[in-house]
């Protein structure tokens, strides 16, 4: 990697990086927080695909990242990962991370603590069939509340949200995506893209999105490698 980073220690992140939802739906807790970009002067940014593998939307969204040797975070909901097991073996091959996004995809505050850790337990028992043990979370729909984010750091999740939200679900065109992601993105994002099983500009819009940060001198990289660049964000 070109960049030199290193895991500072868990206190020093919780205390600057770990703020609560910016959208204040819960009140926050002493211990859980949550992610949404880093604080940093780097130009790195993290790509993240939610609500996955899909057999149509994620060997596009593979092909082009491939190509354009980037490594990006899926999010993958366990029914899908256990329908699609190929597709999750092709994402950890091509050196890209996996994290958790429920099993069904569900609104896990209206659930029981027991069938939030269901959830978890159902999908991480499908990804590590296949992968390591996921250590990143994203609560299905950014539905969150302080049981789902305790039920999550109780199993050692970071739980991730984002802070570019060009909504790729509603299918805008390409130029839109491209446009909407590019006015949004800062050093430290954490760009929030869907491979569900919905048609979508998204493949096309991200082979776009990365030359064009490349260009403007970003690099990509995982969630997690975004998580350990906290520390040299002032150079
Ligand atoms: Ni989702």
């Amino acid at each position: 990697m070109k960049f030199f980073g290193y895991m500072l220690c868990g206190l020093v992140i919780f205390s600057f990086v770990f703020a609560p939802n910016e959208d204040g739906k819960y009140t926050p807790s002493t211990h859980a927080r949550t992610i949404s970009k880093m604080p940093t002067n780097h130009k790195v940014v993290a790509l993240t695909f939610d609500d996955g593998p899909d057999r149509r939307t994620t060997p596009e969204v593979l092909a082009v990242l491939r190509e354009k040797k980037v490594h990006a975070t899926f999010f993958v909901i366990g029914e899908n990962a256990e329908r699609y097991p190929n597709l999750l073996a092709e994402e950890v091959r091509d050196g890209h991370e996996i994290g958790n996004h429920s099993f069904d995809h569900k609104a896990l505050p209206r659930l029981s603590e027991a069938m939030i850790d269901q959830e978890l337990e159902r999908t991480e028992k499908a990804i590590t069939s296949i992968a390591p043990k996921p250590l990143l979370f994203r609560p299905p729909g950014g539905k969150l509340d302080n049981k789902v984010l305790a039920a999550a750091q109780n199993k050692g999740y970071t739980t991730v949200m984002w802070s570019v939200d060009p909504r790729d679900w509603r299918k805008p065109s390409v130029e839109k995506l491209v446009n909407s992601i590019l006015q949004e993105v800062k050093p430290g994002s954490i760009i929030l893209l869907h491979d569900g099983k919905y048609p979508s500009p998204t493949p096309q819009a991200v082979a776009i999105v990365i030359d064009r940060l490349r260009d403007a001198g970003y690099e990509l990289v995982t969630v997690s490698e975004l998580l350990q660049i906290y520390d040299i964000g002032g150079q």
